[in-house]
């Protein structure tokens, strides 16, 4: 059995709410009784990119265990090299950052899809051509394409902007290859759906939830509600079974 502890956009920017709401799910993890084998972070690890919030997630993360951490739209390259050097392996000094990691017998492709300075995502013709590449070599295990931007669309006035815009690209790489699971954050919503065959499982935000036009409107007066209780998805993989998902709000 292979448990993964998804996380996403934790948004640490130097206050208290944002390093309350990761406490939350970063201290309900080390109260298992058996360790989760891996813990993911799918993005928008700091608000603004800047060192010292890296420098804070770095002292936050579980410990123990591998973490693995890609970057979202509100992080950037050099600075998350730097602060997280610990979590990464991923050649160059700048963006993107791509890595492919092993832990527990899974193997996670972890894809940057984000733009320097933009919100919404792409997928380059490199960085197609490296997934498509390392999606082509056997592996005997379950196997995890992971990215900040969900590809999906939401019909969501303002989130739609946002999304990865590189889907048909993407869904041609990812249409004849066995993947267990796209894992991707962005969203703030605990969302799942399919994408070229394959699940998606979008953790929630840790940060806030991002609500559906049709739902009554956050506090905040926007589309960001910022008193909804932070989550995080659970992946547990049985050697031979289909993936199984449970979504917690500790
Ligand atoms: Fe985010
Ligand atoms: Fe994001």
């Amino acid at each position: 059995m292979i448990v993964i502890a998804h996380l996403s956009d934790p948004h640490l920017d130097g206050t208290s709410t944002p390093r309350d709401r990761l406490r939350r799910i970063t201290a309900y993890l080390r109260e298992f009784s058996t360790p989760v084998d891996v813990v993911l972070v799918s993005g928008d690890l700091a608000d603004h990119g800047l060192p010292a919030e890296y420098d804070e997630l770095a002292a936050e993360l579980p410990t123990g265990v591998p973490v693995f951490v890609l970057p979202g739209n509100h992080d950037v390259s050099s600075p998350l090299r730097v602060g997280l050097a610990d979590y990464l392996d991923s050649p160059g000094d700048g963006h993107p950052i791509h890595q492919l990691r092993e832990a527990a017998g899974a193997r996670f492709v972890l894809v940057d899809s984000t733009v320097p300075g933009e919100d919404h995502g792409l997928l380059s013709e490199d960085s197609l051509a490296w997934l498509d590449a390392v999606l082509r070599e056997p592996f005997d295990g379950p196997v995890f394409v992971a990215m900040h931007h969900p590809p999906l669309v939401m019909h969501h006035p303002v989130m739609d902007q946002w999304l990865l815009r590189s889907q048909e690209a993407l869904e041609a790489v990812l249409v004849d290859k066995t993947v267990t699971a796209i894992l991707t954050g962005h969203v703030h919503n605990p969302v799942v759906t399919t994408f070229a065959g394959h699940p998606v499982l979008g953790a929630p935000g840790i940060r806030s939830t991002v609500t559906l036009p049709f739902e009554p409107a956050p506090a905040s007066g926007t589309i960001v509600d910022t008193d909804a209780a932070p989550g995080l998805a659970l992946h547990i993989h049985y050697p031979g079974e289909p993936l199984q998902t449970f979504y917690r709000f500790p």
